[in-house]
């Protein structure tokens, strides 16, 4: 779908016209007022939308009113899934090409862009009849800059979903090496098995040790002029995660070819900063490789050696997220870097936690903590704060290891958050679980189900800010 920006799209002759509607005010057309608010009662209540021809009236065939709710409490976010409604709207009725006309300060380009695209979204390339796409929208009024922006932040959405979505027998390790290895203004390195040994990554390199498929340590550079501020993002990049020896049931197995949705919003976000030019040097990191069972898996009761020359003692090696996390956290804290951010499908202790509509955020810096929630926020997305209680360290022990990779059932997101911070050295961080807002089995919002690019938008309105 392509989206234009155009003055005067009332004039313009197209398949469907959009309008916006306040609760309880007129729309800025005259038949519309005529029809759906006079005589049906059409009131605008948030999220609404009503379908009225013209009849030749107007340039345009047919006008989609949506309704915006109450006008002091519009905001990005309301633009953006309004938008996404009457893109959703304009797919149902099969419709080509539409403009919009809403009543709306000119700012909103950006959530507006983001919502279509978020609508227009579908997974489709394995199908063979495809569903319905639109093939143009014209924003009127909008500025062009910020409706840019917004087709950045939705393409880049768009790249973190599709990968995401794709099974992990194309999305393996060497496939998100070679795809870092191809972004614009991008420098990437990436480490081979016997580099990540040198390296001294034993308890990355203990979960890659069971699949066939060799693991990958990416490593992404982007460098802004004059950049601001120096930070690390890392993404979980387990291609699939079966459990290991430790292996999962069928039903929790099934939609573990997410597991490498941290990287994927990572990819996503490298692949953006070329045409968003912040200024700032932005590092990208991704301990890729398979969790697998097989007779050369790691096994529960080994002793791993981390980068930092810590030692774990494996619990379950279904806890391998961690594992490959601690060694790129050892790995971004020697950067020199002001702040380290990773995000993780870590545990589905955050998701029974949180559910669906929030993210569990951890860390070891308040502000940075708090400034991520607000950045989500104003993103559209959620962050909420778990704690990590020291307390929470005593069920980490090991009789003979530094620590283990497991701890209590309880409070197993702080666990696991407190299980990182072994791996922090020296620098401001803050840990994302994405485990439930990285995927979904059913529709949501705006989102379909299945890959959702969790993260993306706020991780590049933070490297913006
Ligand atoms: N990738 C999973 C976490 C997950 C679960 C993500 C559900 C998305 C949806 C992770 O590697 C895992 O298996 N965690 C275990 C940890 C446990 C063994 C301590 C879990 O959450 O059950
Ligand atoms: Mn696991
Ligand atoms: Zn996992």
């Amino acid at each position: 779908m392509e989206i234009k920006v155009s003055q005067n799209v009332q004039e313009q002759q197209t398949e469907v016209l959009v309008i916006s509607q306040f609760e309880g005010e007129k729309t800025s057309q005259e038949l519309a007022n005529t029809y759906a608010v006079d005589k049906d009662g059409f009131d605008g209540k948030f999220g609404q939308t009503y379908l009225l021809h013209t009849y030749g009236k107007i340039p345009a065939d047919k006008i989609l009113i949506v309704g915006l709710g109450k006008k002091e409490e519009l905001d990005g976010n309301k633009v953006c899934e309004a938008v996404a409604k009457a893109v959703k709207k304009l797919q149902q009725i099969k419709a080509k090409k539409a403009c919009f006309d809403l009543d709306i300060n000119s700012d909103y380009g950006k959530s507006a862009a983001i919502g279509a695209l978020i609508a227009d979204y579908a997974f489709d390339k394995y199908k063979s009849e495809k569903p319905h796409h639109l093939d143009e929208i014209t924003f009127g009024a909008l500025s062009q800059e910020s409706v840019d922006e917004g087709i950045i932040f939705g393409e880049a959405m768009k790249f973190a979903r599709d990968l995401a979505n794709e099974p992990a027998q194309y999305a393996t390790p060497s496939k998100l090496a070679e795809i870092a290895r191809h972004l614009e203004d991008v420098t990437t390195e990436v480490y081979d098995k016997d580099a990540i040994e040198r390296m001294g990554m034993g308890a990355y390199l203990a979960v890659a040790q069971g699949s066939i498929q060799p693991p990958k340590f990416i490593h992404m550079k982007y460098t802004g002029k004059n950049p601001k501020k120096k930070i690390a993002i890392i993404g979980k990049g387990i291609c699939f995660d079966s459990g290991g020896l430790d292996i999962k049931p069928p039903a929790s197995m099934l939609t573990m070819k997410d597991d490498m949705s941290g990287a994927a919003c990572v990819l996503a976000v490298m692949h953006a900063l070329n045409k968003l030019k912040p200024d700032m040097e932005v590092h990208g990191i991704i301990a890729a490789c398979e969790n697998m069972p097989s007779g050369s898996s790691y096994k529960p009761g080994d002793i791993l050696t981390a980068k930092n020359g810590k030692t774990i003692e494996v619990d379950n090696t279904d806890a391998e997220g961690r594992l490959t996390l601690a060694d790129a956290l050892c790995f971004a804290c020697e950067l020199g870097v002001d702040e380290v951010i990773d995000i993780a499908t870590l545990t589905g202790a955050c998701m029974v936690a949180l559910g669906t509509h929030a993210a569990g955020i951890m860390g070891n810096n308040e502000d940075m903590i708090s400034r991520l929630i607000e950045t989500a926020k104003s993103s559209g997305e959620r962050f909420w704060e778990l704690p990590m209680f020291k307390e929470y360290k005593d069920s980490l022990k090991s009789d003979i290891a530094d620590m283990k990779n497991t701890g209590s059932r309880y409070g197993g997101a702080s666990t696991a958050g407190i299980f990182l911070q072994e791996f922090v050295k020296d620098v401001k961080w803050a840990h994302i679980d994405i485990a439930g807002t990285a995927y979904l089995e059913k529709p949501q919002k705006e989102l379909i189900a299945g890959a959702t690019g969790a993260g993306v938008r706020t991780l590049l309105n933070y490297i913006k800010l």
